[in-house]
């Protein structure tokens, strides 16, 4: 059976590594997980979910795929129950605020030697948690499939970011089309919005702020593809 990813899928899956145990955390249907199987980019895969229901989807998808002997399934918040080592951990299509309480409750962040996470908002917030718990950024990129996504992917090491690395993302050279892509619809966004407060006050010089460093990003634009 062939298994049917997005375009974000697909490029969460490009940005993880080989390895020998992965665990992707909130899998739902299991599509993620199954890939990197069935492309030996994991040899054991945990394929983990906090709802029973999408627990199910991923095991009827490892049956079918003949892969349910390389993988464990479980049902749990976040990593509470991973006991095992792992490599790799995938938290993929979860907001922000969530990641960073899985992360915060796991104990063995230390061991592990590879992250990938697909956060969908707070993305200020999350790119700090990661500097305060010495998760170094080593991906940061946007990729466009019907919506904007960010793809950040991370290792153990110290690294230091700063408050406009944190909004406009750590890796200037990862700036792909997609990127600028996003950051033209930011701009129109905010050009609107100001367009309608009033001229001095807090909330606008934040956002004729936020115009300026655009406009310096767009200036030194050096897209390449990821
Ligand atoms: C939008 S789906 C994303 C599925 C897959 N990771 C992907 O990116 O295609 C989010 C999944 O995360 C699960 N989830 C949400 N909070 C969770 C938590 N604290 N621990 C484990 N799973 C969680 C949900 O049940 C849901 O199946």
């Amino acid at each position: 059976m062939m298994t049917n990813l997005s375009l974000r899928q697909q490029k969460i899956v490009d940005a993880t590594k080989n390895f020998e145990v992965t665990c992707d955390v909130g899998c739902d249907h299991g599509y993620i997980g199954v890939e990197l199987l069935k492309n030996n980019k994991t040899k054991f895969l945990i394929a983990s979910d906090i709802s029973e229901k999408s627990v199910k989807k991923a095991e009827n998808l490892l049956k079918k795929e003949n892969l349910l002997e390389f993988a464990s399934i479980k049902v749990c918040d976040g990593l509470s129950s991973i006991d095992k080592n792992v490599d790799q951990i995938i938290i993929a299509g979860m907001g922000g605020k969530e990641i960073v309480h899985i992360l915060s409750e796991y104990k063995n962040i230390k061991n592990t030697k590879y992250f990938a996470f697909q956060p969908m908002n707070e993305l200020v917030f999350f790119r700090k948690f990661l500097e305060k718990i010495n998760l170094k950024i080593i991906k940061d990129f946007i990729v466009y499939d019907k919506k904007f996504y960010h793809i950040i992917t991370a290792k153990n090491g110290d690294f230091k970011l700063t408050d406009f690395q944190s909004k406009w993302g750590y890796k200037p050279k990862q700036r792909n089309s997609d990127y600028f892509l996003w950051l033209d619809k930011k701009e129109e966004k905010i050009k609107n919005i100001v367009t309608k407060l009033p001229k001095y006050n807090e909330k606008s010089e934040k956002f004729l702020k936020c115009l300026s460093e655009i406009k310096k990003i767009k200036k030194t634009k050096g897209a390449r593809k990821c």
